[in-house]
Order: structure tokens, then C-alpha cells, then sequence
């Protein structure tokens, strides 16, 4: 199954591989696309995984996690943008861009975030949201979206995960409120309803989560899935499961270490899932996808090792796929 195509709304998968957002840190200070992530996310086309979604890029100068995230909060960058677009695309693989913005866990200018409270480590205590504060991003996430569309997106990703700004208003750890934004789920619910409200509805929204924290009192896949249900009548149609990241607790990875709570977040809420964490090996993508674990399978760190993964290994399986022409005589 995992070498089959995958449709949704619009676009057509040619498999069920993804490469999740993954942050390079190799932009300037200005936020711009350089020569590095066409080759980057090129390759990675090239070497056939299906669904390519961009690092978490950045929706305002102060949401960075670094001074070196790629941006999106000027139509300035909607150029660059769109030529990683057009490459991904002229490779033969679908465009998707995750939209961040870091919260208490940014480290370019004054760190905002739902209570001050801060993530530990180096990092400073964030300032206090105010309601202003609050309408500020949420129209941020919008006009990035729009950017997004403009560049050409064939999907978009709100970042909901590991412990950046939408994620800390979700999680009782970091949202001590006492106004109406105590209830996490409505600071979510403004910021999908702006974004639906520009992001054209034949194209795929998604949202990544952190389903799990590891710790007590913290957000479980119940209290995800429930936030999720919360805002999916505004157009959600996949969800992207990953876990932590919202306080420094040391997370018991293994192969597949997530694949349980992506099957959790697709029964509790019914909406197609993407699932994975240390998954190296293709069978083992292929039975989680056969025994409903999840619908596409992210591969991280692996295709920063090997970009051609996807083709490689489907020699080893025996799956006959679309080789690229040009390196068809270096073929296994
Ligand atoms: C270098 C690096 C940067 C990452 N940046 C992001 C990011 O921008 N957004 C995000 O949601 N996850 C990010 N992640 C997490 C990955 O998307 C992925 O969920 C994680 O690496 C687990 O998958 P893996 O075990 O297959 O690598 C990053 C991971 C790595 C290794």
C-alpha cells in the first residue's frame, strides 16, 4: 500500500511517504529562500517521496525559533517560495509548508506566549498575551496563508506541535489564563477559522499536534483529538501526529514510538493521519499503514541521511515505481 496513490481533495499522492517539516536553519536573517533549500527539498522530490512539507516557517519576525527560519510575513518571500514550489513539483512530488509561529520558544526578539511562564533551559520568560497580541497573530496566520496559496501550496500545515505558540495555549502546563483563552481551543479555533477564511478550499489544510507530553496534568491524544473536533468542521482535512516538545522530559523514542497515538488521533476523530517517529525501514511504514495505524508515513531524519530512500528501497520490496530517467543506470 505504501507505494499506491493517495487522494485527497485535489491533490494525488503517488505514495504514502512524506517528508515531515524539518527545520534547516540555512535561511538569512531576512527570512528569504536561498540556493540550499531548492537543492534540499529538490532532492528529496527527486528521490520520489510523495508529499514534501516545508520547514516551519516563520509567520511574524518575532514567531522565529532561530534568526535562520525561512519566513513567510511579507509578500517579499512569496518569490522564493515559489520556486521551491515549482521545483518540487517540476521533480514530480506535492508541496506542503508548515506555518509556525515559535511562542516561548522563540529566540528572535521578545518571546510572547499565553502566560508567562517559560520552557526552562535558556530560554526567556515569555511576555504575556494580550488580547491585541492575540488578534495580531491570528491575522498574521492568515496573511500567511495567503502567501502560502499565492507561492503556489498545494497544502498547508499549521504547526500545532511540540510546544510552539498554538500548542502552549492547548496545554495546561503552559496556559495559566484566566480569561476566555484559558479554553485553549478557542485561541485554535480563531486561528483556523482566519486562515480558512483566505486558504482556498480545494486545497488541503492539515495541522500538526503534539498528541502526547509525557508528563502528568499534561496534553494526552484524548485532550488532542477533542481540540481537533473542536475546529475540524472549518476545513481540517488531515492531521499531522507527532508528540513532546512542550517541556524538557526525555521522550522514550523507538521505531515507531508514535504510530500508537497516530492511530488513536485517526479513531478519535475520524480525519486521515499522517504517523511515524523513527521509522527507517519501509516494511515496517508498509504494516502500519496495512493494519490502520495510519494513511501516509513520515520519514524525518532518515531522508536527511539518504533522499533516495523512497526509490531505493522499493528495489529491496520489489515495487516497481517510476524511476527517475536521468540515474536510471545507477538502479539497483
Ligand atoms: C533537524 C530537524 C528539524 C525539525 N524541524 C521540525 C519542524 O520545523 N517542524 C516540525 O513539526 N517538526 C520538526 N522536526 C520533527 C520532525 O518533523 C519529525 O517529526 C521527527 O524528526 C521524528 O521523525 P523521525 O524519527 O523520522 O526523524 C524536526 C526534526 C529534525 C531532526
Amino acid at each position: 500500500m505504501l507505494y499506491q496513490p493517495f487522494i485527497l481533495k485535489n491533490i494525488t499522492l503517488k505514495n504514502r511517504v512524506v517528508m515531515p517539516p524539518m527545520c534547516m536553519y540555512s535561511a538569512e536573517k531576512d527570512g528569504k529562500v536561498q540556493p540550499f533549500h531548492l537543492v534540499h527539498y529538490g532532492s528529496r522530490a527527486v528521490g520520489g517521496v510523495g508529499l514534501i512539507i516545508q520547514e516551519a516557517t516563520a509567520i511574524m519576525p518575532n514567531g522565529r525559533i532561530t534568526e535562520n527560519d525561512l519566513g513567510i510575513w511579507s509578500d517579499d518571500h512569496v518569490p522564493g517560495l515559489k520556486s521551491i514550489v515549482d521545483m518540487i513539483h517540476d521533480m514530480g512530488s506535492v508541496a506542503g509548508i508548515q506555518i509556525n509561529h515559535a511562542g516561548r520558544k522563540a529566540k528572535s526578539g521578545i518571546a510572547i506566549g499565553p502566560s508567562p511562564i517559560t520552557y526552562g533551559g535558556d530560554y526567556s520568560i515569555p511576555k504575556e498575551m494580550t488580547l491585541d497580541d492575540i488578534h495580531e497573530v491570528v491575522e498574521a496566520f492568515k496573511n500567511a496563508a495567503r502567501r502560502a496559496d499565492q507561492a503556489g501550496y498545494d497544502l498547508l500545515e499549521i504547526h500545532g506541535a511540540h510546544g510552539y505558540l498554538i500548542f502552549e495555549f492547548l496545554s495546561p502546563i503552559s496556559n495559566k489564563r484566566t480569561d476566555r483563552y484559558k479554553d485553549g481551543k478557542i485561541f485554535l479555533r480563531e486561528v483556523v477559522e482566519a486562515i480558512s477564511s483566505v486558504w482556498p478550499k480545494e486545497k488541503v489544510l492539515a495541522i500538526r499536534v503534539s498528541a502526547h507530553e509525557y508528563v502528568e496534568h499534561g496534553v494526552t491524544p484524548e485532550m488532542i483529538s477533542d481540540a481537533i473536533n473542536y475546529v475540524k468542521d472549518l476545513g481540517i482535512d488531515l492531521i499531522d501526529v507527532s508528540s513532546g516538545g512542550n517541556i524538557l522530559v526525555k521522550i522514550n523514542a523507538y521505531p515507531g514510538y508514535q504510530l500508537e497515538l497516530a492511530r488513536k488521533v485517526r479513531t478519535l476523530t475520524q480525519l486521515p493521519v499522517i504517523g511515524g517517529g523513527l521509522i527507517t525501514d519501509l516494511r515496517m511504514a508498509e504494516h502500519a499503514i496495512s493494519r490502520g495505524d495510519a494513511d501516509l508515513i513520515y520519514l524525518g531524519r532518515v531522508l536527511l541521511r539518504d533522499p533516495y530512500i523512497v526509490i531505493n528501497q522499493a528495489a529491496e520490496l520489489g515495487v516497481e515505481i517510476d524511476y527517475p530517467k536521468a540515474y536510471i543506470r545507477g538502479k539497483k
